[in-house]
């Protein structure tokens, strides 16, 4: 059987919009993209909000760590096009209801937030989704404990190296899938790679039928698909 790769936008569109950015997330769903990949945090707090890095200084205009700062005050900086830092309330309250899968990277694999994955399960049950969502961390342990909580999502470990026996680990550790970086030929196993911008890579890896690619720019990727339809 034929499954069609789901193309999916790493931390949204970031070839248009600033990264995990609110406004490149509602141009994604508005347009239709199959999936959007982000990366949760936690303020000081304990809200959830939506950046890649665990400190704020790359992305917008102040300095120092998302932890450190309550969600009030994180709320004060802005991301380059003037633009706040997102939560995942914000996002969700966009894509439910809305044919897009979404990919949650908990960002634990440099800071442990205490009891993030409770934090953000029970924020998501309460949404009504079209898919489930798919978690994923560099961070085993994250999703161990994500499992224990609700053993009836979708959990999948990200790697930036090849994976030894990598059907044990998924039947030890209950994973769905593997988000790697570097395709690793494995039959019935969903794997999703990131991040995929050339075009070249592209074709081979939906010619392939990988379940997902990561991508920066989701029209491009998009138009090769089409070319191969
Ligand atoms: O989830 C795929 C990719 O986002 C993992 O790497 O560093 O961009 O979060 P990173
Ligand atoms: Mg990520």
């Amino acid at each position: 059987m034929i499954n069609k790769t789901l193309i999916f936008g790493h931390r949204g569109y970031p070839q248009k919009f600033p990264e995990n950015s609110l406004d490149g997330f509602a141009y994604a769903i508005n347009h239709g993209i199959d999936g959007l990949e982000f990366d949760v945090h936690l303020t000081k707090d304990n809200v959830p909000v939506i950046m890649h890095d665990e400190k704020i200084d790359r992305t917008t205009n102040g300095t120092g760590e998302i932890r450190s700062y309550t969600f009030k005050a994180l709320r004060t900086f802005q991301l380059s096009d003037g633009q706040t830092i997102p939560t995942l309330k914000e996002l969700l309250d966009l894509a439910e209801n809305k044919p897009v899968h979404l990919n949650l990277e908990f960002k634990t694999n440099e800071i442990h937030y205490p009891n993030i994955e409770q934090i953000v399960l029970d924020m998501v049950k309460n949404y009504d989704l079209v898919y489930p969502v798919i978690y994923s961390s560099f961070n085993l342990d994250s999703l161990k404990v994500a499992y224990k909580i609700d053993p009836t999502q979708q959990y999948c470990l990200l790697a930036d190296h090849d994976i030894k026996n990598p059907r044990d680990l998924m039947a030890k550790e209950h994973l769905a899938g593997l988000h790697l970086s570097h395709y690793q030929p494995l039959r019935n196993v969903k794997e999703r790679i990131w991040t995929v911008d050339d075009p070249k890579k592209q074709k081979a890896l939906l010619s392939q039928n990988v379940a997902g690619i990561f991508t920066d720019d989701f029209e491009s990727a998009e138009q090769v698909a089409s070319s191969l339809a």
